[in-house]
């Protein structure tokens, strides 16, 4: 069984197609041990409760500088022993010494097409500003690997979503996670759980049906 850590820090439309996914049997062989939020008024902490998953909160703001609030959030973070940590909306730099600890075993969800549109300043509402007012006509998803970088490591699944001319941030948004988001994240994590994803130079491998398929 793989012992997924889910991070968040809003809404948690993610951590819900993390949910289903697992009630519904498009992620195997997955249990979620423990949610983790920045923020105390995240909804996501409602569904985590809903779903009688364990939850905490670990705020930046509780804790007298970053270095304290890395500590808290690594030991949160070891407490729950995982395999994997899922980045599903959070929205805090994660400390070198975790991504150390846990080479290749964080992943995230970002709503765009990296290497477009991603990096620092980048995240959330602030995304889809930015790919309306450059006047794109596909955005997408990806799902990847959390390395040292923002929004860097290699990537596991991408998948493109139109974009309308009528739309604005919202509805792009909307779009977004609909089309792209709530699949490939689910997707992800059970390519994971069935040990079918590898990292070699950087690149990531996804192994299906006995055929290898380069996601690099
Ligand atoms: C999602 O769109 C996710 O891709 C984005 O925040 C939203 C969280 O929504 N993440 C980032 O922008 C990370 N750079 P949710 O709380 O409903 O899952």
């Amino acid at each position: 069984m793989l012992r997924a850590v889910v991070c968040v820090s809003g809404g948690g439309t993610n951590l819900q197609a993390i949910i289903d996914g697992i009630k519904n049997g498009r992620i195997g062989n997955t249990e979620i041990v423990r949610v983790i939020s920045n923020n105390k008024n995240a909804y996501a902490l409602k569904r985590a409760e809903e779903n009688h998953i364990p939850s905490v909160c670990i705020s930046p703001k509780d804790y007298a500088d970053r270095g304290e609030f890395n500590r808290a959030f690594l030991e949160a973070v070891q407490k729950a022993s995982p395999d994997l940590i899922v980045l599903a909306g959070f929205l805090v730099v994660i400390p070198e010494e975790i991504i150390a600890e846990y080479r290749n075993r964080i992943i995230n969800i970002h709503p765009s097409l990296i290497p477009s549109f991603c990096g620092t300043g980048y995240y959330g509402l602030k995304v889809h500003e930015r790919v309306l007012e450059r006047g794109v006509k596909i955005t997408g998803a990806t799902v990847h690997f959390v390395d040292e970088g923002t929004d860097t490591g290699p990537i596991i699944l991408q998948k493109p979503v139109e974009v309308k001319e009528d739309d604005t941030p919202e509805i792009l948004q909307k779009r977004v996670m609909e089309q792209a988001e709530w699949i490939i994240l689910p997707e992800a994590i059970n390519a994971i759980a069935e040990g079918r994803v590898e990292v070699k130079n950087g690149k990531c491998r996804i192994r299906k049906d006995g055929k290898d398929r380069d996601n690099g």
